[in-house]
């Protein structure tokens, strides 16, 4: 990692700290990932050699750094959606700054819609942290973008387990997922795909 990005994600985890210490409105708040989940997501990018990398929920672009950093060592790149443009914005400048924007693809839109119109098995490595809510609704897209042997990556596992619990439940009740949840920052579940249909 150049000192420059090094340097870029030093900043914004104090931004998002600060920023979110004293703002109450959700859409106003960073909401990022920690940094050993930053970590964590790295290698599994690297260790699965994923170049079709999509995150759902960019905010101001913090976890979109981590995954393009490790996205571009392996020769690929990151999609990432969002529908805030006051966060779009936002991650643009982080990505303009960050030396590594060529890696990433901003999408403007609501991420349901994204899923339903992505071709199918066209990522990799799916990194969601968006609004808990809707991923039941979003599996069936989920699972039909990802590649067979494709990685799901699901944040808040155990932060917010309960508002987790019907999308893991479904998961781990279709026999394609092999699935767990890992203890690093707010929780990743994690959920890798081998369609039964080959
Ligand atoms: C938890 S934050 C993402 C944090 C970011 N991944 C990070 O760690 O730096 C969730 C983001 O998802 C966005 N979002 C929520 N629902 C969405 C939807 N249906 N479509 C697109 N973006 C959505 C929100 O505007 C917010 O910026």
């Amino acid at each position: 990692m150049t000192e420059t990005l090094e340097a870029l994600l030093h900043e914004l985890e104090e931004y998002g700290a600060s920023n979110d210490a004293v703002i109450a409105e959700r859409p106003r708040r960073m909401l990022n990932i920690t940094h050993d989940t930053g970590e964590f997501l790295s290698v599994l990018v690297r260790a699965s050699d994923a170049r079709r990398v999509l995150e759902i929920g960019t905010s101001n672009g913090y976890s979109t750094l981590w995954l393009a950093e490790a996205a571009l060592a392996v020769g690929g790149s990151v999609t990432t959606v969002e529908f805030s443009d006051f966060k779009l914005q936002l991650a643009a400048k982080s990505f303009e700054r960050s030396g590594i924007a060529h890696a990433i693809t901003q999408i403007r839109g609501e991420a349901g819609e994204f899923l339903r119109t992505a071709s199918e098995s066209s990522f990799d490595i799916v990194f969601l942290d968006s609004e808990r809510a809707e991923y039941p609704a979003w599996l069936a897209d989920l699972k039909r973008i990802l590649r067979a042997g494709g990685l799901l990556v699901v944040d808040n596992a155990i932060s917010h387990a309960t508002e987790m619990t019907s999308f893991m439940e479904q998961v781990k009740g279709d026999a394609d997922f092999t699935t767990c949840t890992v203890p690093v920052g707010n929780g990743e579940f994690l959920a890798t795909l081998q369609r039964s249909s080959g």
